[in-house]
Order: structure tokens, then sequence, then C-alpha cells
């Protein structure tokens, strides 16, 4: 069986395509980095514009890739939300007409639950019960997939999420767009612990996080440094506000695995390709004993495979969705 998985939520116009499930055949982004760059941050009426050019191109490159025809595809999976509403219309009313127009059915994907599922095509099917980290440009939570394969919410951000943190201090660091990869590569050659940020909610006793005094204390120690006339070591900066935000993550995420007795763990999303977050997660999880389950770093961000393989799994299950599906920008892990 072979599933058309369409991404359009935010800035990456993206179409996968996956084989049984567990077999990625296609995986093709036509990325918007560069139309947002002058901007800072993507722009909604942009991103949703060039959703509309690069949609059909990206298909086709996605179908010839894998060597099929529309005609050889068995369903059209699209992500319904969350994410951008403008963007996300284009993805699904693009997904209706290829639907319609060769009788195909058509599956509504839940784009968190997405990251989290596209492990499959590198770690075969997921085996809950599991615990996963889910964190994006727009997300950041702790969930649990219980024995019956259910999601449920544990805790999550209170204020910004990790991947909005990194970007806006790459922002304040004069660095460019999108700000995780920047800050990544400046924080390699950095002492993480030249500046002691704080861990906010560290020891709330619940699996919240909180980043946005962290983004507060980093800024004002720049300025800080700036009134007092020393430079500030970039470098040193981002290699200690990135260990802030890997230090609360790793903590919170492994005791919400203990405390379930669940001893499998899944990194997801685009700030999962974070270099020090998956260095950390290996080492303590090796020190747990528990399993760790973490994306190839092109699987983490944004994707069309990660739908390809969500609707794939849906698809099994029979949950096909109507013509009239509607898009939902707020919508849940659990929804
Ligand atoms: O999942 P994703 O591609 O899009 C959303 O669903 O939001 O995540 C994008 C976010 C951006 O904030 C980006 O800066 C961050 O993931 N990101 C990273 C890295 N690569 C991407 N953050 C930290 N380190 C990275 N290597
Ligand atoms: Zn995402």
């Amino acid at each position: 069986m072979l599933v058309l998985g369409i991404e359009t939520s935010c800035d990456e116009t993206a179409v996968g395509i996956v084989e049984d499930r567990l077999h990625l055949r296609a995986n093709v982004i036509a990325s918007q980095v560069e139309l947002h760059a002058p901007y800072g941050g993507v722009v909604p009426e942009v991103a949703a514009r060039a959703h509309l050019e690069q949609l059909l191109p990206t298909i086709d490159t996605a179908l010839v890739t894998a060597g099929v025809r529309l005609s050889d595809i068995d369903a059209v999976a699209v992500t319904a939300g969350p994410g951008l509403v403008g963007a996300l219309l284009v993805g699904v009313s693009g997904a209706k007409g290829i639907a319609l127009a060769h009788d195909l059915p058509l599956i509504g994907v839940n784009h968190l639950r997405a990251h989290v599922e596209v492990a499959q095509l590198e770690y075969g099917l997921l085996e809950p019960p599991l615990v996963a980290l889910v964190v994006s440009g727009g997300h950041t939570s702790i969930v649990a997939m219980g024995p019956d394969g259910r999601f449920t919410q544990l805790g999550a951000t209170i204020d910004d999420a990790a991947g909005e943190a990194f970007d806006k201090i790459a922002r304040f660091m004069g660095l460019g767009y999108p700000g995780g990869p920047e800050i990544d590569r400046l924080a390699v050659g950095g002492d993480r612990t030249a500046f002691a940020f704080p861990r906010a909610m560290r020891d709330s006793g619940d699996y919240d996080l909180s980043l946005s005094g962290l983004k507060t204390a980093v800024i004002r120690e720049m300025r800080r440094m700036e009134a007092a006339g020393t430079e500030p070591v970039l470098a040193d900066v981002a290699a200690s506000f990135q260990e802030a935000i890997v230090d609360v993550q790793v903590e919170k995420t492994l005791r919400a695995a203990s405390d379930q007795g669940y001893e499998q763990v899944v990194l997801a999303g685009g700030v999962a390709a974070n270099t020090r977050l998956r260095e950390r997660f290996a080492a303590a999880c090796d020190v747990n004993g528990q399993r760790l389950i973490v994306p190839s770093i092109p699987l983490c961000t944004d994707n069309g495979a990660m739908v390809a393989a969500s609707g794939a799994n849906l698809l099994a299950a029979d949950a096909f969705a109507a013509l009239d599906l509607a898009v939902d920008p707020n919508l849940s892990l659990a929804g």
C-alpha cells in the first residue's frame, strides 16, 4: 500500500511517499527559508502563497523519486493541524482535489502525532507504552502513548515553545533564521558553563516547562555585558543557553517515563535535531536503561514522510476523512 503524505502546516512544502507503513520511498521538501529569512520569522501570508506555487511540483518530484504514478497511490494523507490556517488550507485543498480526481481515500493527519510516528520508518512500528518529548517551533510537550496506543499530555510549556526560544535568542544575537540550527552550530565551540542561566520549573514536581524567563535572562545578560563594555562571547552564550533548555527537558522527560513505568522514550519535532539534546538524551537513557528512539535529523524537522507514515497507520485502521475535512490550527496531540 502506497500513501502520499502532504505537509504544508508552516514553512516547508513537503511531500512523502511511504509503502506498507514502514518503507520510505520519497521525501521531498521545497523549503521557504529564504523567503522568510528577511523577516526573521515565518510570514503566514507569504507561506500560504509559496505553498500554492510549490505543492504540485513537489508532488510531481516525489512521484518521480519513488518511481510511481498517481494511479499507483492508495491514499492521500494531509496535515489537518496544528499550524498556520492559510498554509494548512493549501495542503488540505490540494489533497482533496487529488482524492476526488483519482477516487482515493483522504486521510487527515495530526502534525504532532506525525512527528512521533515518523520514527517507525527507522525503528519499526512503535510499540507502546512510551513517553515522547515533542519539541518544535510552535509546540513543546511531554506526552505518554499508553498501552492502548492513545496519547495523553503529561506536561507542556506554559509559555514559549523550545524552538521559539531558540529562534528568538538567535534573532537577538543577530544570527540567521531559523535560529535553532544556528545556535546548535555556534554552541559547539562554546563553554556550556560560562553563564548560569535559569532552569525554570525544574523542581515544580510536574511535567510542565517554562522558557520565557530563560529567554529574558539571556537577553538581560547580553545587554548587561554590552553596557559594561564587554563583548559577549556569542559561542559561550549559545552553549549556556542551549544547556539550560536541554537540562530541564532531559530531566522532566526521563522522570515522566520512569514515573509512568515506561521504558521507551521518543524525541520528536524540529528541536529534536539539536546535537546537544540528542547527545544528552542518549547518555541519560543509557544510564537509566531506557530505550531512546530518535529519528534521523531530516525526519525530525518538518517533512512529508511523517505525514505519509502517520497516514499509513490511519489507513490500516480505516480511519478516513470525509471530503469536507476541516483544518484545525489548534489541534492538540490527543485530538
Ligand atoms: O518541527 P519543526 O520543523 O516545525 C514546527 O512544527 O514548528 O520545528 C522547527 C523548529 C524551529 O524553531 C527551529 O529553529 C528548530 O525547530 N530547530 C532546531 C534545530 N533544528 C531545527 N532547534 C535547535 N537545534 C536544532 N538543530
Ligand atoms: Zn513540526
